[in-house]
């Protein structure tokens, strides 16, 4: 049955989208209408992956939280479908938060979400209860089940809020259920809680898998956890971080805790804690398995403190990053563009050992929906460069600057010039490393968002620009002599 809220959002979506198409970002998601924030549900179901988002349709400033929809063969093009889900019953009525999905061995798709329910205290504050419910469905409708809420505060361990208990990761291993959800523990900072099912629907608590004793930020939201190249891996999204050196930047961050999952204990022990992306505009990460065993991640290119600062005139606000691979690779997390968007790039135009000392531009090289490697390398071994620095979606007004430090061993993301009209955070500085003498700058543009990926996905910083897109002027510089190759591709999207 779908509700008469759910009908109409799907009446609207299909009323109010077609007029926002000509301002969407060419490949990556967006609402299409509306707000959006974390993606929830991405998983393979019956051959295609799905994926589902944090959903206010009507405005574009979080509301009442619905369930918006897409689905894609390549991650790259996408496919709208209605709107999943709506917060049309009691014990949701304050939202349908942040959820995962998996395909139930008889071909039904299973969403796991977090409802919330606003009680009014006589002092006028709203007061909201979290519990984690489940819908069932075909690939575009969805039946909440009548057992919901399926675990409410009752099966918390000692000291655990019942009003930051969300984001449920569900996953299915050797025929049992398993599902990581955030959670605040009586020292109230975060914790990751690990439950177990036998049918997806009655679920016992298990243990901590990871707890954050205030020493990455408080309340730990939107956990995922996953085996990959011979580690587990736990991303998780804390609120209120300090920054720590930088690694980790303050507000809403994200963190990836890698090591060894104790299967006895049921706890991850950890041996490397990092951040995910370096970048201005990341959060709550959610990964699937693809059907050719490739862990791929998706997250929210935006950032909850600067969620406000927007562009009056489009109607949609909030979009995905580009799905990533992940690898670990000497015990830290890397990630790559997903290899599908290799066959939307049209020609190459490339350049080899080409001599940078001071400014310069290259002929062909320009573009605002481009995926670029610039590889850099000191051109005199007896006098290092102290700078270089690459400018991207760039005319007489506007530029992006990338810039390598080999003394410090930073690279920085300025996005000053980018045409964001608010005064809010626009640099961000990350350690980096040369690889065999170089350093490999990868970058993806897209009408709204710059990505980069540093040696082969060792680091990724990704922000959100507004610079227009007829700014499509690409320049080198340095202070001393840099060796360059460039290999340039325009993305083919249309
Ligand atoms: C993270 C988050 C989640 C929650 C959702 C609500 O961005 O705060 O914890 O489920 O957003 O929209």
């Amino acid at each position: 049955m779908i509700s008469k809220m759910l009908q109409k959002a799907r009446d609207f979506e299909r009323k109010y989208l077609p007029y926002t198409l000509s301002e969407q970002p060419k490949f990556h998601v967006t609402g299409g209408i509306g707000w959006i924030n974390d993606p929830n549900g991405f998983a393979p179901y019956k051959g295609e992956y799905h994926l589902f988002f944090q959903y206010y349709p009507y405005d574009t400033k979080w509301g009442p939280m619905h369930w918006g929809h897409v689905k894609t063969r390549d991650f790259i093009h996408w496919d709208r479908l209605p709107a999943a889900l709506a917060p049309d019953t009691d014990y949701d009525r304050g939202g349908c938060f942040s959820g995962s999905a998996i395909e139930l061995p008889d071909g039904r798709h299973l969403l796991m979400y977090t409802g919330v329910r606003n009680v009014r205290r006589r002092n006028g504050k709203l007061e909201a209860f979290q519990t984690q419910c489940l819908a069932i469905g075909d690939g575009e409708d969805y039946e909440k089940l009548e057992q919901n809420p399926v675990i409410d505060a009752s099966a918390l361990p000692e000291g655990g809020s019942e009003h930051d208990f969300r984001d449920p990761k569900i996953w299915r291993e050797n025929g049992k259920y398993y599902a990581v959800i955030g959670n605040r523990p009586a020292d109230k900072s975060g914790s990751i809680l690990l439950f177990e099912s036998e049918d997806a629907i009655h679920w016992q608590y298990v243990n901590v898998l990871s707890a954050c004793h205030n020493q990455y930020g408080r309340m730990w939201e939107c956990p995922d956890f996953f085996r990959l190249d011979g580690k587990d891996v736990l991303l998780v999204s804390p609120q209120e971080m300090d920054a720590i050196g930088l690694e980790f930047h303050p507000g809403n961050a994200n963190v990836c805790l890698i090591g060894k999952y104790d299967r006895s204990a049921k706890h991850l022990n950890r041996e490397n804690v990092q951040a995910i992306d370096y970048g201005l505009d990341f959060y709550a990460p959610q990964t699937l398995l693809t059907d050719d065993g490739r862990r791929v991640m998706i997250a929210w290119m935006q950032n909850w403190e600067t969620a406000l600062c927007k562009i009056e005139e489009l109607r949609f606000y909030g979009q995905m990053t580009l799905p990533r691979e992940l690898s670990v690779r000497n015990g830290r997390l890397c990630q790559n563009p997903v290899r599908e968007l290799e066959s939307y790039r049209g020609v190459k135009i490339d350049y080899y050992n080409v001599l940078i000392n001071g400014e310069a531009t290259l002929r062909g090289i320009n573009g605002r929906c481009l995926d670029m490697t610039v590889t850099l390398r000191p051109g005199n071994e007896n006098s290092m460069f102290k700078w270089f620095r690459l400018y991207v979606a760039k005319d007489g007004e506007h530029f992006t600057m990338i810039r390598y430090r080999p003394e410090t061993g930073t690279v920085k993301v300025d996005r000053t010039h980018s045409g964001f009209p608010h005064d809010i955070v626009n640099i961000r500085e990350f350690p980096v490393s040369m690889r065999n003498g170089a350093l490999k700058l990868r970058v993806i543009l897209d009408r709204y968002s710059l990505e980069l990926f540093v040696n082969d996905g060792e680091q990724a910083a990704s922000c959100v620009l507004y610079t227009p897109e007829d700014a499509g002027a690409i320049s080198f510089s340095s202070d001393g002599s840099v060796l360059v190759d460039v290999e340039k591709y325009d993305l083919l999207m249309e």
